[in-house]
């Protein structure tokens, strides 16, 4: 119950624009961050469930993520796959902001 979160910092908030996403690692994995209209921020892992595409070519809409190649759609807020042939949920990440560092919990096993 409420296991420990190891927290990387992945990037400076200014390097990520607000309504926009980039690709980013951190302790050798990748993730997705994204920088929502509304001012929040959100983490994904970075390929597509379907079949691996990189979501970061894709195209961020409010708070839902469209993947490149066949038109999947993820919301950000649930990972929940809402279009597209997409059958397993997106894996999203805690976020916080330490001043201007942004960072993201990942659980410790
Ligand atoms: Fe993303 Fe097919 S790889 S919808």
């Amino acid at each position: 119950m409420g296991g420990e979160v190891k927290w990387l910092r992945v990037a400076a908030a200014g390097e990520v624009a607000t309504g926009s996403m980039k690709a980013v690692e951190a302790g050798g994995r990748e993730f997705i961050l994204y920088h929502l209209d509304d001012g929040s921020w959100c983490a994904s892992d970075p390929l597509c469930t379907h079949a691996a595409a990189r979501l970061a070519e894709g195209w961020l809409d409010g708070a839902t993520v469209e993947c490149p190649w066949h038109g999947g759609r993820f919301d950000l807020r649930t990972g929940a796959g809402v279009a597209g042939p997409v059958v397993e949920d997106l894996r999203l990440y805690e976020v916080r902001l330490e001043s201007d560092d942004v960072l993201v919990g990942l659980a410790v096993v």
